[in-house]
């Protein structure tokens, strides 16, 4: 029988694989078209893409409401490659067992709604997804000295959160640029995830600049062809 066991496995196989890339895609799916939402997954899946972003925002910690529970559950049944939640959320850790169950492979909270952020990347890493921690464009990477060893991912918002299509914010490469020193030195392995206002003008003066994951919702979804764009977006 093919279980969600296997279904996590087989994902957790293909993440290893893409972790030998430099340059990893995470389409966001706040873009896409929910009444064909199995249309475009599937598309996703035929595509060089490599992580589905699943972004969830609670109209509390963001001035936004997305989708929840259901829709992640859709999305893990329909794609081949992993999820990857973003939760912007308050109170995350009353609901990482769910994200988990949904089929989150990771899960990243914000650091800016979380007290005990160690605490709650353990409760992360202990359900077996991987851990991320994601920063407001406010938010100093210094703030990540003293739990970097313990990430296994940092997300550098380059928007405010709590909306696609906004304009990119082009103090982006600092934070960039001190995160990557950061892991440098302390945590080589470290993904450098960057959100928001993604296209092809910046994807790749952001990975000479030490990002290695991409999320993309609308350069993707608004473009004639969004595989095309999955393409031109991991090899610009
Ligand atoms: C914004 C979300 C992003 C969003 C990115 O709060 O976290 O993941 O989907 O959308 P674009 O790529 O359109 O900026
Ligand atoms: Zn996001």
């Amino acid at each position: 029988m093919y279980s969600i066991v296997n279904k996590l496995y087989l994902q957790s196989l293909m993440t290893n694989d893409t972790m030998t890339n430099d340059r990893l895609i995470a389409p966001s799916i706040l873009s896409a078209d929910f009444g064909n939402l199995q249309r475009d997954i599937e598309m996703l899946n035929q595509s060089e893409s490599d992580w589905v972003h699943v972004d969830i925002m609670d109209g509390v910690f963001v001035p936004n409401i997305s989708f929840g529970f259901p829709v992640t559950e859709v999305s893990f049944k329909y794609s081949t490659k992993p999820l990857d939640v973003h939760l912007m959320i308050v109170e995350p850790d009353c609901y990482l067992k769910r994200f988990k169950d949904a089929g989150a492979a990771s899960i990243t909270v914000h650091i800016e709604a979380c007290p005990h952020l160690h605490r709650t990347v353990q409760a992360i890493k202990q359900l077996g997804c991987r851990a991320g921690v994601a920063l407001n464009p406010h938010t100093p990477v210094a703030m990540l000295e003293d739990i970097i060893t313990d990430l296994d991912l940092v997300l550098i918002m380059s928007v405010n959160p709590g909306f696609g299509g906004q304009h990119f914010i082009e103090n982006t490469y600092k934070k960039v640029a001190d995160i990557k020193a950061l892991a440098d030195k302390h945590n080589p392995n470290l993904f450098i995830e960057v959100d928001g206002g993604v296209d092809q003008n910046n994807v790749a003066k952001l990975a000479a600049t030490g990002a290695n994951v991409f999320v993309a919702g609308s350069s993707v979804f608004s473009a004639p062809s969004p595989s095309s764009m999955i393409s031109t977006l991991k090899h610009a």
